[in-house]
């Protein structure tokens, strides 16, 4: 087993990212497990470490635009004015994708998806590389993505050389993934940039998140993200004829329950502002999944720009 330490040493991070060792990295959305994404086994590590199914492609991250070229086909149409806009920041694209990737990278699919962070720490890291990092959440699959280093550390140590240190992710949800089909764009998952806007720049877009036996985007998987502990869309008053209130916890959106104790409960967004739930939302869920709880109960919140894909992340997470 490796040992797996936390710093803040962007060139260690690249001497180890250049030996096909993986290096958890921070972006605004959430940490990242990154290996060199054009080396076989590097991104073989990456599955490995995460115990994902090689049916779960990965998308490639780097910093500039022109770099995409080398591995990817160049944007056109709606998805290059998208990229205008959001690019880097949190939005992922599927681009059509040279030969240079490996299969095992885009899990055998001809689209490879493609992402810009634009999280500092990132763009550093990224701009002395010259390839692009395959990098999945960092967590085990099925498990929370992980809004800070300690995260990665709970649930990955030993499994990785190096977590390079960017504090808090600042959306904390994942990039919403795109892709076009003929002339329009369709949202594959919903995530830190909203539907809306989105819309504003390229008007009506599909929405294709819905889950399939055989989806485009395994992040649409119906059970995902979810804790240990059942997570459950109840009302409190519904747990409390089945459980003590000390054997519930509560994920509210913006006010405390005065019949559960303080400390089983977390509200995401005292003066509700949906991108301070986002942020919260993994962070939190991880908070109770430590607390020794029979049942988590949550509720979803308005079901409006951000809120869209929080709901989504709650609908996944819980249990009917
Ligand atoms: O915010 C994010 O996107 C984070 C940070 C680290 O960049 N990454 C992330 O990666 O969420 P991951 O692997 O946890 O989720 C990526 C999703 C998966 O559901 C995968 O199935 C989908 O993207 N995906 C990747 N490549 C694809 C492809 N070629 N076609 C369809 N779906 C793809
Ligand atoms: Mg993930």
């Amino acid at each position: 087993m490796r040992q797996t330490s936390i710093g803040y040493s962007i060139d260690r991070a690249v001497e180890l990212l250049k030996a096909d060792e993986l290096v958890a990295i921070p972006t605004e959305t959430v940490y990242g497990l990154a290996g060199n994404g054009l080396s076989t086994t590097a991104v073989a590590k990456i599955f490995e470490a995460k115990n994902r199914p090689h049916f779960d492609p990965l998308i490639l991250h780097t910093d500039d635009m022109d770099k995409i070229n080398a591995f990817a086909v160049p944007l056109t149409g709606k998805l290059a004015v998208l990229s205008e806009c959001f690019m880097p920041g949190p939005l992922t694209m599927l681009l059509e994708r040279k030969s240079i990737v490996p299969d095992l990278t885009t899990s055998g699919l001809p689209k490879v998806a493609v992402r810009i962070p634009s999280h500092p720490t990132a763009q550093r890291l990224l701009s002395k590389l010259d390839f692009p990092l395959a990098a999945p959440s960092a967590n085990p699959f099925g498990y929370i993505s992980p809004t800070t280093p300690q995260h990665v550390l709970d649930n990955l140590d030993g499994k990785l050389s190096y977590i390079l240190d960017g504090g808090r992710c600042d959306y904390g949800i994942e990039s919403t993934i795109v892709e076009q089909k003929d002339d329009t764009i369709v949202v594959l998952r919903k995530g830190s940039i909203p539907v809306e806007s989105i819309e504003k720049v390229v008007g009506k877009v599909t929405v294709n998140a819905v889950s399939t036996s055989k989806p485009s985007a395994p992040g649409m998987l119906h059970q995902h993200y979810a804790p240990r502990t059942p997570m459950r869309r109840m009302s409190i008053e519904e747990a409390l004829q089945m459980y003590a209130p000390e054997q519930i916890g509560v994920l509210a959106w913006n006010t405390c329950n005065e019949c559960i104790p303080t400390h089983n409960q977390r509200v995401l967004s005292p003066t509700s502002d949906l991108r301070e739930a986002a942020q919260n939302l993994f962070r939190y869920m991880r908070e109770l999944d430590q607390i020794d709880l029979m049942v988590i109960t949550v509720d979803y919140l308005p079901e409006k720009n951000l809120g869209v894909a929080i709901n989504d992340k709650i609908r996944r997470a819980t249990i009917i």
